[in-house]
């Protein structure tokens, strides 16, 4: 099934649910997923986002959207994929979430946005990511929190955004982009 086929399918399914919703009076968030909210970020105190890169700690006064849902997830879900360590020391927030430890970079694994890791639904199984024009198959370890951020609980980091896919060194490499390119790149995934 191609990806228009399968798209036409959803909307379907949506508009039936819409009339359905309508007839009863109810309100369904089915069919879009629209920001929860937004936050104002503060800076971070000295010495509190430890990143080189300085653009992934808060800027003091930027207001950022904060999504408690992510689109559904179709045979060829849309995403971007960006880079993250989800090693010791690395640029990352603390243990993966999934199973509370730290991973190599050498792992082929990823932290999805909060609606798609959807509370660890997704934990420590596999998704297929294509991308450069290669496929790659990646276990998800971690979320990517879109529904907050800018405080300690968070590192001091803008919340994740949700139609993110954050990869390992390794994710990035099997997919055969250049190094000087491993920051933001489009996607499409699907469940493994
Ligand atoms: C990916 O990022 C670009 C640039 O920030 C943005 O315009 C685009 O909408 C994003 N794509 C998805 C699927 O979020």
């Amino acid at each position: 099934m191609d990806t228009h086929i399968a798209s036409t399918i959803f909307l379907l399914i949506c508009f039936q649910f819409l009339i359905i919703a309508n007839l009863f009076i109810l309100e369904v968030h089915t069919c879009a997923c629209h920001s929860s909210g937004t936050i104002t970020g503060q800076a971070p105190p000295p010495g509190k986002c430890n990143s080189a890169d300085s653009s992934a700690c808060c800027a003091e006064g930027q207001v950022y959207d904060i999504y408690d849902c992510s689109p559904p997830v179709l045979r060829h879900t849309k995403a971007n994929l960006t880079l993250q360590s989800f090693d010791r020391g690395g640029d990352g927030p603390p243990p993966s979430e999934c199973d509370g430890r730290y991973h190599n970079d050498d792992e082929l694994i990823v932290a999805l946005s909060t609606g798609w890791y959807d509370r660890g639904k997704r934990c420590l199984k596999f998704i297929n990511i294509r991308g450069n024009g290669r496929r790659v198959r990646a276990k998800v370890v971690d979320e990517c929190v879109s529904s907050g951020g800018c405080d300690g609980g968070h590192n001091y980091r803008p919340p994740c955004g949700n139609t993110i896919v954050r990869a390992s060194k390794a994710v990035w490499s099997a997919l055969g982009v250049d190094e000087t390119q491993w920051n933001i790149l489009g996607i499409h995934w699907s469940d493994a």
